[in-house]
């Protein structure tokens, strides 16, 4: 294949490959428009590079119309056998790491109903004036500074502070919660997985210790009870019982995690899509408020920062034709379906006008349809509202430095000048 005159063998088109996750974006982007075409349910061997690997491959799926369908039949497609990552949780990750996202109905919706409340619009409606405060002061700051790593200083911060505040964690835990999600997302990445441990061992540490964290929360929500998600976790019954301490501990770890590390890769790339099309920032910026509905979710749309969520077959069923056994693990690839050319008009332009998008950035509207989008949408409505208004003008130094992972399409450091005049 030669797009754009750079080539890519079949070989290196691996998603089984730890070079194939090294590579630029633009390139595994290629490769996906190339699988689409041509191997739209395409076989990989498991990766041997993870902590666990039971051998039996996956099928990553890469169009549109599939990874939306397979979505919605949660009775064929489950995410409760095994995990909805690529290898199955091995017995000492349960504890930590088996919460919701990994289970099916009706524990599923059980669980989720205990937190549904925090995330409705009207709900975070309500949190919208704190979201908004919080990104004036970010951007206020920044825009005193010649140069700042605006993922340090912006894109971070403000999700880490919001879902730290939404689930009662004290400030001083901030950076304490920040580090420990970035291990429990970066770990393949060797700027956050420690220092001479493996990734295996890493992943238990950071999840112990928020465990620890959630405990001592949770004990004093018990005794005084607070209008916060922990409340609500350690005061709650599922068919009179209440949830156990691993249920308690996997569900603080999905929140936290959850609601940081895809926000922040979300601004971010946002930040470097409206540097690359200087005429969407400055059709964007000329009018905020016409555009920002479709700009946040173009921003969403375009950068997919869940790269995927596997689901596992219940039964011997057909996919494009593909036969596929009960067990066979499938790979939904958002960011391809996202950049499918029978779903969107020149998929690759960045667009914030985009009308058609109905996007899968956020899952493919199937039971766990992210619970955090309409809180991750004011967020970044509120940052790039702010960055519109104070430094519209601001420029991208450098390249970003992007994150090493086959799970979240990350950028770990932006640097810009604001240029405020
Ligand atoms: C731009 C930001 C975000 C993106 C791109 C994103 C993406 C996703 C995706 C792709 C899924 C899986 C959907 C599926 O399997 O069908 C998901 C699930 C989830 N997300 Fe988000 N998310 C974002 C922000 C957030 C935030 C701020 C929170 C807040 C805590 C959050 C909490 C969750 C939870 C709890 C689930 C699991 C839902 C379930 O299993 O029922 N997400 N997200």
């Amino acid at each position: 294949m030669a797009e754009n005159g750079l080539a890519m063998s079949e070989e290196q088109m691996n998603l089984s490959s730890l070079e194939f996750w090294s590579l630029p974006k633009e390139a595994r982007d290629r490769a996906y428009a190339h699988l689409r075409q041509n191997r739209p349910i395409a076989y990989f061997e498991e990766p041997d590079w993870m902590f666990t690997s039971d051998g039996r491959g996956f099928f990553a799926v890469t169009k549109y119309d599939d990874v939306f369908s397979i979505s919605r039949n949660p009775t064929l497609f489950c995410s409760g056998r095994g995990a909805v990552s690529i290898p199955d949780l091995p017995p000492q990750f349960l504890e930590f790491f088996g919460s919701m996202i990994n289970t099916d109905d009706p524990r599923h919706s059980h669980l989720r109903k205990l937190v549904l409340r925090a995330f409705t619009p009207r709900r975070i409606e309500i949190l919208d004036q704190r979201i908004e405060e919080l990104a004036e002061s970010l951007i206020s700051d920044i825009a005193k500074k010649e140069e700042v790593d605006f993922v340090a200083e912006a894109a971070s911060i403000l999700p880490l502070k919001i879902i730290c505040e939404m689930m009662g964690v004290p400030s001083e835990y901030e950076k304490y919660v920040l580090d420990r999600s970035n291990i429990i997302l970066g770990a393949l990445d060797d700027e956050f997985l420690p220092v001479g441990k493996s990734v295996e061992e890493s992943l238990i540490v950071a999840a112990v210790e928020l465990t620890a964290l959630m405990e001592e929360i949770g004990k004093d929500r018990i005794a005084n009870p607070r209008d916060d998600i922990t409340t609500s976790l350690v005061t709650a019954s599922v068919d009179g019982e209440a949830l156990s301490a691993s249920e308690l501990a996997s569900f603080f770890i999905l929140l936290v995690v959850a609601g940081n590390e895809t926000t922040r890769n979300a601004i971010a790339w946002g930040m470097h899509a409206l540097e690359q099309f200087k005429d969407q920032r400055q059709l964007w910026f000329s009018d905020f408020e016409a555009n920002s509905v479709t700009g946040v979710d173009e921003i969403v749309r375009w950068s997919s920062p869940v790269i995927f969520m596997r689901r596992t077959a219940t039964a011997a069923t057909k996919v494009r034709g593909v036969d596929l056994v009960e067990g066979d693990k499938l790979l939904l690839m958002y960011g391809s379906a996202n950049r499918d050319e029978e779903r969107f008009s020149n998929p690759d332009n960045f667009d914030v006008t985009r009308k058609e998008s109905r996007h899968l950035g956020f899952g493919g509207y199937g039971p766990h349809q992210c619970l955090g989008a309409h809180l991750a949408r004011r967020e970044l409505h509120a940052i790039f509202s702010e960055v519109a208004r104070v430094m519209p003008d601001y420029e991208v130094v450098g390249e970003p430095s992007y994150l090493f992972s086959n799970f979240i399409n990350g950028i770990k450091h932006l640097h810009i000048r604001p240029n405020v005049r």
